[in-house]
């Protein structure tokens, strides 16, 4: 396999296709140890095309083994976003209790009913698997859900609602939120309707997520609504919204009057989470049982030049997992999303020490791989400049400014960029929470991205790179009167894994 990883750009611990075109995560579901992954996927091109469902699976969420193809377009349509589900009461008798079925739930894109001009062009269909996701029949009484008239109207999010025992579907419809529910998964009613007057509306509203998650270390818990939206996002083009509030088995509700940005670079779209199971369906049989972690993965990528990017024989990759936790400062809920645990297995062991910097001085680092590493600290300041840099002068400029109570990327001269206007930016962050006197900072690295995860996860961006070399510096510079100490300051290589 080895070959296809050493490309110009090719991540090589975060999961991209062997070749050609990927966009949305989809149909992510953990059955009997094993995490399958789907995603929207074009087989014969590097550019958006007829979507199929891709596949892999894994048993870690950090090491994966490429599926065959899952789904394939059909005289519905192209086959859209969607999740899936393990039916394990078998609900929809595709299968028995026994052998339960895998039971996918996606949108149906009709392109000859769009270019004609008409709006229902989107419909929901649903296919299953009695061999572990190996091969999928679709059912013969698709669609499951007709269209009379939404122009679009997709990417369904299923799950299995354990107080009502029942299924529910989060969809959207253009500018709003539409909840459905089920007994069978294939005959489904309209529940109810939220946002049309709620969040960021600057785009259309895309892959919803819908589920539960405990308040910090309390017993309160709250729903959180997960909508992607493009164009519309802080940083330009497409990005991820949240709201938290209340679902009672047919509406959510919030109190919330703010937008939420679930991560502020540019590159982190169509993200949802992991369907995990009522508990006591897995009982003790698998090591790798999730439980109750939420585990989010999305898209690197950005509508507005994710056809541009300047790779050759695949194109774009996902976020390393994130566990996603609700935490609750002064008022406000706030959504944090950190890289789940089984990444640090990947890290080289390597020395932690204190750095001090002197009042307005700098320091700087010399790495072979900072493209492909982990650099992490606990910062003392909050008025500081990390600058990656190569031997073509191409650098990558990260700011911390706390006047403002702004954190800045700047990839305006990381390396390719003028492969689409708009792709050499300054992304802005507002960090208006953050402690003042100590926070981490976490940086993953790449090759082609960087995330980004300050204070446990409390403000995140992601963003794609394509520097011409890998960068082998790092500056950091102490914009502050005052001396700077960065605590368990330390750089890990991030083994391959492929
Ligand atoms: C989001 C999206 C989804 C749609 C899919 C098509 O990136 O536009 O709404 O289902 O991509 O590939």
């Amino acid at each position: 396999q080895s070959e296809y990883y050493s490309e110009p750009f090719r991540p090589q611990y975060h999961f991209s296709p062997e070749e050609k075109w990927m966009n949305d995560p989809n149909g992510m579901v953990y059955h009997k140890g094993v995490y399958h992954f789907f995603y929207q996927y074009y087989p014969e091109d590097i550019v958006w095309g007829p979507m199929h469902w891709g596949h892999a699976t894994s048993k870690d969420l950090v090491t994966w083994e490429h599926k065959p193809i899952a789904l394939y377009p059909d005289k519905h349509g192209l086959i859209f976003s969607g999740s899936a589900v393990v039916d394990f009461g078998n609900t929809s008798g595709f299968g028995t209790t026994d052998n339960p079925p895998l039971v996918a739930i996606f949108t149906y894109h009709l392109m000859a009913g769009e270019k004609a001009g008409r709006k229902d062009f989107q419909t929901q269909g649903i296919a299953y698997s009695l061999d572990n996701g190996d091969t999928w029949t679709k059912y013969e009484g698709n669609p499951v859900i007709g269209n009379d008239g939404i122009k679009d109207f997709r990417d369904p999010k299923v799950f299995w609602d354990t107080e009502n025992s029942t299924w529910i579907m989060s969809l959207v419809a253009g500018d709003h939120l539409q909840i459905w529910s089920s007994d069978d998964l294939k005959s489904w009613s309209k529940r109810s309707e939220f946002g049309r007057d709620k969040g960021a509306h600057g785009g259309v509203w895309e892959c919803p997520d819908l589920f539960k998650l405990k308040v910090g270390d309390t017993e309160e818990e709250k729903w959180v609504l997960l909508i992607s939206i493009n164009p519309g996002a802080p940083n330009g083009g497409s990005g991820t919204q949240y709201f938290v509030g209340e679902f009672d088995g047919e509406q959510f509700t919030t109190e919330q009057e703010d937008i939420k940005w679930l991560d502020w670079g540019t590159d982190n779209y169509a993200g949802v989470t992991y369907n995990v199971l009522p508990e006591d369906y897995y009982g003790d049989t698998y090591a790798n049982d999730p439980k109750d972690e939420r585990i989010f993965i999305g898209w690197m990528s950005n509508w507005t030049y994710a056809r541009d990017t300047p790779t050759e024989k695949w194109r774009s990759a996902m976020t390393v997992p994130r566990t996603l936790s609700l935490e609750k400062n002064g008022e406000a809920y706030e959504l944090y999303n950190y890289p789940i645990k089984a990444i640090n297995k990947l890290l080289k062991p390597s020395e932690k020490k204190n750095l001090t910097i002197t009042a307005e001085g700098s320091e700087t680092i010399s790495h072979d791989h900072f493209n492909q590493a982990e650099i992490r600290f606990v910062s003392s300041a909050n008025d500081f400049g990390l600058t990656f840099g190569n031997e073509v002068n191409e650098t990558l400029v990260l700011k911390m400014d706390s006047a403002t109570q702004t954190f800045t990327l700047d990839r305006t001269k990381s390396g390719k960029t003028d492969f689409q206007e708009d792709f050499a930016s300054v992304q802005e962050m507002p960090v208006p929470q953050l402690p003042e006197e100590e926070f981490e900072v976490r940086i993953l690295m790449d090759h082609s991205s960087i995330e980004l995860f300050l204070n446990g996860g409390q403000y995140v961006m992601t963003a794609q790179i394509f520097p011409n070399e890998f960068y082998d510096s790092l500056k950091i510079e102490n914009f502050s009167g005052s001396e700077m100490l960065l605590k368990d300051f330390k750089v890990s290589k991030i083994r391959r894994v492929w």
